[in-house]
């Protein structure tokens, strides 16, 4: 017998905490300080069910360096293998089990992290200098990845569906599994990320290995304790932490991997590419999710407040480091002056600082590396362009001040610069068509934004620039499962939508039986 569904049509996405609530805001602070006077965190290679942290290199916080937040220990050579061994070996019982026990697992999961909510808020807080805001949208939307691919798990890996034939014969298709599928993420959404990848290779029937980021091993560890503890059996996800050009080339050349899900740079997915095409075995589905070169078109119609709280929160929020945040603002010629003015007064409201306190709106960048790039790019800049405004930035940890600079032409940006940096460009809405496909052909296709209160403009950009996400009249970030199924085109990925009706079908296998017995 069918065993009942999870949701069916009464799925609804996670509610959150209400940060306007002074309650809920004190016990997110108390937990950052719970983490910051505990015992050290630990994480290292979870392989088969089995934890190693013994040994671990010290981690600090991205806002205070001088501080222990952790030790993290990276996978071995002899680990990747024992993983790969104990993947493969399981993934035809793991596959056999069927959609609907699994959706089942990954239900857990989902309420295992909402259970979790404010200590993982903490740990994004701490390890990836997330503000609250944003730790608590990043635990629903790891929430929503769990039962939305659930529930696509059950409904399409459970059975077969009967196709019509001729009479006498019966023809049948089905999905499984594909084997291990190697789930690579990047630390600026260590949760949702990190879960939504693996939750979707597990939904479909593979095994997984998963390879974190190295900035951020301390949230994705305590993500698979969480799938652990939701029942999800050892053999069936691995955690391998490790850099980069070690751990994950390694994965990723080996041919005991029937598929790679890898979301970060567009210069590491063409690397991987190369690595997938150049390895001996099987041919095999490569999804990619990478960096964009957004940007959003105002016209004269738009309204000014609006247009500048949008701006301030596609721009900034998360300081930039989103692959949906808004790089390049076109402002019409005729109120370009009036809305640069609004913008620089606006960022003066911005506060920036410790994650780990509510009213923070903009906490620091990820790393060293980060802050380098972002002040050597700046500096260069202002001998090419025209610094408008940069915000003063706090002392003491990766902090780095949200910056607005003019460009005289579309020709001085080729690429995203992964920060709170924005660029201007000013031209004449009349001349949309030549703008917009000067832009369309740097390659990239990821968000978009149009502000505008007539339809014929938003037409006409659409119709020149091509993204796979399009916001009219409101923020370009944060895209909701299943409202706006995320992922670009072009140099900004290779599809399916993360959250969206198809994703699964990427990582799965198709087999038909025709029978006549
Ligand atoms: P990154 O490309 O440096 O790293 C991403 C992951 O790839 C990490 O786990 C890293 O260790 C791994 N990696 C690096 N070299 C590798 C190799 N040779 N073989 C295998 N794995 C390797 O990206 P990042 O700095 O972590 O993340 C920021 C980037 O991610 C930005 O460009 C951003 O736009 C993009 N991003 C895209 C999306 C999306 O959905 N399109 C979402 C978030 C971030
Ligand atoms: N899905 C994330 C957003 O929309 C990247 O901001």
């Amino acid at each position: 017998p069918t065993p009942p569904r999870l949701y069916g049509p009464l799925r609804r996405n996670s509610v959150g905490v209400d940060l306007s609530q002074a309650g809920e805001r004190d016990v997110l602070e108390q937990n950052v300080a719970k983490l910051e006077t505990g015992p050290a965190l630990e994480a290292g290679p979870i392989v088969s069910g089995k934890p190693k942290t013994a040994g671990g290199q010290p981690v600090s916080p991205p806002f205070d360096l001088s501080c222990t937040l952790g030790t993290v220990l990276e996978a071995s050579e002899a680990d990747v293998d024992a993983a790969l061994d104990a993947a493969v070996r399981f993934q035809p019982e793991w596959d056999k089990c069927g959609g609907a026990a699994r959706a089942r697992i990954l239900a857990a999961m989902g309420d295992a992290l909402e259970n979790n909510m404010d200590r993982l808020c903490a740990l994004m807080a701490q390890e990836g200098g997330k503000t609250f805001g944003d730790g608590v949208a990043e635990v629903r939307e790891a929430v929503d990845f769990c039962r939305y691919y659930a529930v696509q798990a059950e409904e399409k890996f459970e059975g077969q569906t009967r196709l019509p034939g001729p009479a006498g014969e019966t023809n049948h298709i089905s999905l499984h599994g594909r084997g291990v599928f190697a789930c690579i993420s990047p630390w600026n959404f260590p949760l949702a990320i990190f879960t939504g990848q693996i939750a979707a290779a597990l939904g479909a029937g593979n095994t997984v290995i998963a390879k974190p980021a190295e900035q951020t091993p301390l949230v994705a560890y305590e993500a698979v304790r969480l799938f652990q503890a939701a029942g999800l059996p050892g053999e069936a996800l691995h955690l391998l932490p490790g850099r980069g050009e070690t751990v994950g080339a390694k994965l990723t050349a080996d041919p005991r991997v029937s598929g790679v899900c890898f979301t970060g740079g567009t210069d590491t997915a063409r690397l991987i590419n190369r690595t997938l095409a150049d390895r001996p075995g099987p041919i095999i589905p490569f999804i990619a999710e990478t960096g964009g070169l957004n940007a959003m078109f105002v016209d004269t119609t738009a309204l000014r407040e609006q247009v500048i709280d949008d701006v301030l929160v596609s721009a900034f929020g998360s300081a930039g480091q989103r692959c949906s945040a808004l790089r390049i603002l076109f402002l019409p010629n005729d109120t370009a002056d009036l809305l640069i003015d609004g913008l620089k007064g606006a960022m003066d409201e911005l506060k920036l600082g410790h994650p780990g306190h509510a009213d923070t709106d903009v906490g620091p960048v990820i790393d060293a590396e980060a802050h380098e790039m972002l002040t050597s790019y700046v500096a260069r800049m202002k001998g090419e362009a025209t610094l408008l405004k940069q915000m003063d930035a706090p002392d003491g940890g990766h902090f780095f001040g949200p910056a607005i600079i003019e460009l005289s032409s579309l020709d001085q940006i080729e690429k995203e610069t992964f920060g709170p940096v924005l660029h201007i460009i000013r031209y004449d809405p009349d001349d949309i068509d030549k703008v917009g496909a000067a832009l369309q052909a740097k390659g990239y296709g990821l968000t978009l934004g149009v502000h505008s209160r007539l339809e014929s403009f938003a037409r006409k950009v659409r119709a020149v620039v091509h993204a796979g996400n399009t916001y009219i009249n409101r923020s370009m970030t944060g895209a909701v499962v299943g409202v706006q199924p995320f992922g670009g085109e072009g140099l900004s990925g290779t599809g399916p939508k993360a959250g969206g009706p198809h994703y699964l079908l990427r990582f799965a296998a198709e087999r038909v039986l025709t029978n006549n017995i």
